[in-house]
């Protein structure tokens, strides 16, 4: 335990008729918590806690979130200030290294990003590699993990090379993400360049092509370096916490974030915001106004949620998604981006805030409901969005690795379980098995 802990009354638990003694902690920001770290070598008893929905597995500095009150702030700023007044290349070198950058060291930080940019020029042949329509989200899983030998460690990490590390990741992520898109259209890769700013950079090389210059729009730069920001880091999530499991092995970075990156994938996770399009896009085909589809993510036997609704921890609203409906009119109400899907998210909206099915059990709009719909009138295609929260995700990724290896200890992660198979049976011949 770190001293940021302050020790309170310790809890007394009865158990078999015996009473123990349980320390108890408060963080910084009132949020309290038992520690059982020896209660089974001194009571026999785990803890049974699905999904680890009430388990603090480690102390950390970065997020902090109140789901009940709505409130997330990165080291301590709220999220609707770096939002509104900050940029992604400010909000992740305050994530990675615990305060805003003054412009000296900003500039440093852009710059060593700007050059990190350009990936070892026969990584390129590993594109030619994958299958026409691959997924772009099992391209950037590969590629990522593939630059561990490209970029080969050393046992012991100098700080200047985890510096280097660091920055490699924040910048080549978005090169990787934009050469797989290029790659799944069949058009060359277009290289990063000096004269763009980090979001602009991975637009151009999105979207500009040798016969096609492409014109940066401000709001859509503006807009999609927002989403970056609002996804930059959420605590103890699912990705997350696969990057710290995979990092308390010691595992190589690259191979830590592939799995914060593989963890991403999924729909209940960053998988989301691609689903809420294709949600969207099934009701606009059949042509209703969404009640019947929120009947059947109603209905448990459908297999069907509406995607976009709900959140294991934020339990009123989703500041995120306040932040981005709020900044994002603009973009959504421009002349030329007229998108039908809106209006359905907003009627949809609309309907299950007021069903009781979503109230009682305190689902609302997440993050996801919203980013999808921006992320389309950027031109991004339904199979980048993934990809896109990755790209966001990666300074909050590599800020818990960081926090983790240089941490007093590293333990491993390593839950226990209830074990509910079979009790002991015997091996027998297959002759006399029926
Ligand atoms: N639609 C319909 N019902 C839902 C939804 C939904 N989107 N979300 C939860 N419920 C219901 C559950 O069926 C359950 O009902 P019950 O109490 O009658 O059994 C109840 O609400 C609680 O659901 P849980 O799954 O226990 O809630 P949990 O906190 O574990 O899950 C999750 C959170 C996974 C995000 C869930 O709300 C969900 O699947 N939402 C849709 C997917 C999504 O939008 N994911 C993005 C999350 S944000 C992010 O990753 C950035």
């Amino acid at each position: 335990m770190t001293d940021k802990l302050k020790l309170l009354t310790p809890a007394t638990l009865i158990l078999d008729d015996k009473s123990y003694s349980l320390p108890t902690y408060m963080g910084v920001e009132g949020e309290k918590a038992i520690d059982i770290t020896k209660l089974r070598s001194q009571t026999g008893y785990v803890t049974l806690d699905d999904g680890y929905g009430n388990t603090g597995a480690c102390e950390s500095a970065i997020t902090y979130i109140d789901g009940e009150k709505g409130i997330l702030r990165y080291r301590g700023y709220p999220i609707e200030e770096l939002a509104a007044h900050s940029r992604f290349v400010e909000v992740s070198y305050l994530l990675l290294y615990g305060e805003l950058p003054n412009s000296e060291q900003l500039l440093k930080f852009s710059t060593r990003l700007n050059e990190s940019s350009i990936i070892h020029e026969d990584v390129h042949h590993f594109f030619n590699g994958f299958p026409r329509g691959s997924h772009p989200m099992g391209i950037l899983a590969t590629m990522v993990a593939s630059l561990s030998t490209f970029y080969p460690l050393p046992d012991r990490l100098d700080a200047e090379t985890e510096v280097q590390i660091v920055a490699n990741l924040v910048s080549q992520v978005r090169t990787i993400a934009a050469f797989s898109y290029k790659k799944s259209i069949g058009e060359p890769l277009v290289y990063p360049s000096i004269k763009y700013k980090y979001t602009g950079n991975f637009l151009n090389m999105m979207f500009s092509s040798p016969v096609r210059d492409y014109q940066l729009d401000p709001d859509i730069v503006r807009a999609i370096d927002m989403l970056l920001i609002l996804h930059a880091d959420h605590e103890q999530n699912c990705s997350t916490s696969s990057v710290r499991t995979a990092g308390s092995s010691m595992a190589n970075v690259y191979a830590v974030i592939t799995a914060g990156i593989a963890a991403l994938w999924g729909p209940r996770h960053g998988g989301a915001n691609q689903e809420v399009i294709k949600m969207l896009e099934q009701i606009h085909a059949e042509g209703g106004d969404g009640t019947e589809f929120i009947n059947q993510a109603k209905d448990k036997n459908s297999g069907r949620r509406l995607m976009g609704f709900g959140h294991r921890v934020y339990k009123n609203f989703d500041p995120r998604a306040q932040v981005l409906k709020e900044h994002c009119d603009k973009l959504l109400n421009k002349p030329g981006i007229n998108d039908p899907l809106l209006d359905i998210a907003r009627r949809l909206e609309e309907i299950a805030l007021k069903d009781d099915y979503f109230i009682s059990r305190k689902l609302y709009p997440n993050v996801d409901f919203y980013s999808g719909l921006i992320l389309r009138a950027a031109g991004i295609p339904t199979n980048m969005f993934t990809v896109l929260f990755a790209i966001g995700r990666m300074p909050g990724w590599l800020a818990h690795w960081r926090e983790m290896i240089h941490g007093e200890q590293v333990t491993i992660y390593r839950p226990r379980q209830i074990y509910v198979g079979e009790t002991l049976r015997h091996y027998q011949d297959i002759k006399e098995r029926v």
